[in-house]
């Protein structure tokens, strides 16, 4: 323990070093046990409720083009779960919490918008909605905008109320930005955060937080059986809720390279350290079909900390990211050491959350192919709730017609087996035929060939057998060559 660092971050404007002797210590843990800090509150302590929500801040210049972090001050802004943020990753970042938004200049005008709209009964979950909004009024003050009714649903998606009943707290969004109030507090932040740049790194029993590419690589092969920590939106419910210990933990999210999204206007390139919000943003731009994917993935604090590539890496069979980039043709690269590799996508997954990573290996970036004149894409996500949800069944789909003819098809679901994968029997019954019904109905009878589904909690074998012939012939109903309807106008299920 002798050589222990401790992390330095920004809190109530004041750089702060804390000694972190338990790398897994949430955010959360630290303000409400430590600092006392306790207008954050746990509800569900796995980022599904919102009422832990804080905003961490870095330096604008650190992000990746294009950010839809909120950007001022020289800042760049996020909403995050502190139940599920690991307090070793705030090093040289600056932290607010609720207790930061009512200034002497008095409430905040998002906190004066919920008094006056009525927006809080028990008040528990209240201050994360407090933070949302207050980043939300930060996006449009700085716009000179303010949000709509539709996008506020969108900001508070990562929230959950179990009294209010939501319309008083989308009031008081759509009024915030017309009542006085103190903004975020940032003045002077982007100071200090170039000021921590040049304190040393932490150095804490059991984490790593490598700075460059060559430095994670060389880690990674020092400690092959170390966890690669990403954004802890999968790995901070192993501790939370399986109690897992953690003993070694790398950490890429300071790693420079690894933060980039390049487009060269060919091949899109997504750094393994890119947020879901970013990566999934720069998806949208060149697919915009893709949009709904992108707002029904989680909700914003999970978005703003989980990285697309730890969607991936983590393998889920029902994880909505890898059966659109699937269908799009997305490669990985891995790295280990010097070497790197490139890997289809669609062959990264061999088993139950098993993947082909070699040992002392890591994913350093996804690339996804240029859209090819005349394909269509597209993604569906089946699941209970629209906003936040663990899928049932999801769909990512690239068919090229050639006149009446399929040219080309890829069909990637997943929740349909123990990976997410292509379904190879189904497109051989597309592809190079005439795009009519009796090849729907067709490719419809051979899905049974390409998936056997499961029964769990969230769908039944049955429903995802007809679910996933649902979504052919909603694919079919879009795109065949005469009189395709528009993806709006068709509902799969009543
Ligand atoms: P981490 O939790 O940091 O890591 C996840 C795994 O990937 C770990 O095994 C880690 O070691 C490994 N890993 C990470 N990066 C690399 C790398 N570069 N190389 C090798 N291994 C790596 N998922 C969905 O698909 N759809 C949803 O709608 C959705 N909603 C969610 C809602 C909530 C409330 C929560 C908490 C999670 C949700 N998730 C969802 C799951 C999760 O957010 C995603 O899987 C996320 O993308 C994981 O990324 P991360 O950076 O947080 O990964
Ligand atoms: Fe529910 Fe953090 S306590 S999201
Ligand atoms: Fe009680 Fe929202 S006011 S949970």
């Amino acid at each position: 323990m002798s050589d222990m660092r401790p992390i330095q971050f920004v809190f109530r404007g004041q750089p702060v070093s804390v000694a972190v002797p338990e790398p897994t210590r949430s955010v959360l843990q630290w303000l409400r046990e430590d600092a006392r800090a306790c207008g954050s509150k746990e509800g569900c302590a796995e980022g599904d409720c919102g009422a832990c929500t804080v905003i961490v801040a870095e330096l604008a210049d650190e992000m990746p083009e294009p950010s839809r972090a909120v950007r001022v001050a020289g800042l760049a802004l996020r909403p995050v779960n502190a139940c599920i943020r690991f307090l070793p990753t705030l090093h040289g970042k600056a932290l607010l919490t609720v207790e930061d938004l009512a200034g002497s200049g008095g409430l905040h005008p998002a906190q004066n918008a919920l008094v006056e709209h009525h927006g809080s009964q028990c008040g528990f979950c209240t201050p994360g909605f407090a933070m949302s909004l207050a980043l939300c009024h930060e996006r449009h003050a700085e716009a000179g905008t303010a949000p709509t009714r539709p996008e506020l649903a969108d900001e508070l998606s990562g929230n959950l109320c179990r009294c209010t009943g939501y319309r008083p707290i989308l009031d008081a969004g759509e009024a915030m930005n017309t009542l006085p109030g103190p903004r975020l507090p940032l003045e002077g932040l982007a100071d200090q955060l170039r000021a921590l740049r040049d304190e040393p790194s932490p150095s804490i029993d059991g984490f790593k937080a490598p700075r460059s590419l060559a430095e994670l690589a060389t880690q990674r092969e020092l400690q092959p059986d170390a966890t690669l920590l990403a954004g802890a939106t999968d790995i901070g419910l192993w501790v939370n809720k399986q109690f897992r210990a953690l003993p070694q933990l790398i950490y890429l999210g300071d790693v420079a390279e690894l933060r980039t999204i390049d487009d060269d206007g060919a091949t899109l390139r997504i750094g393994a350290a890119v947020t879901l919000e970013d990566g999934w943003a720069a998806l949208v731009q060149r697919w915009p079909a893709l949009s709904e994917m992108h707002r029904r993935f989680a909700g914003p604090p999970v978005r703003h900390a989980g990285t697309l590539v730890g969607n991936l890496a983590n393998g889920s069979p029902i994880g909505d990211t890898a059966p659109v980039l699937i269908a799009l043709g997305a490669t990985l690269t891995l790295r280990k050491g010097q070497a790197t590799r490139e890997l289809p996508l669609q062959d990264f997954y061999v088993g139950y959350m098993k993947n082909q990573l070699g040992r002392g290996e890591f994913i350093e970036a996804v690339c996804v192919p240029p859209p090819s004149p005349g394909w269509q894409v597209q993604a569906h996500k089946l699941s209970k709730r629209f906003d936040c949800d663990i899928s049932a069944v999801s769909a990512g789909f690239a068919l090229r017609l050639d006149g009446e003819h399929v040219a080309e098809v890829r069909l990637a679901f997943g929740g349909m087996a123990a990976v997410v994968k292509r379904a190879a029997a189904t497109e051989a019954a597309i592809v190079g035929q005439p795009w009519t019904e009796a090849t729907l109905r067709a490719a419809q009878a051979a899905l049974a060939s390409d998936f056997q589904p499961l029964t769990d909690l969230r769908a039944s074998a049955d429903y995802r057998r007809q679910a996933a012939a649902a979504l052919l012939e909603r694919l079919w109903l879009s795109t065949r060559p005469s009189q395709p309807l528009a993806l709006h106008e068709l509902r799969v299920f009543a």
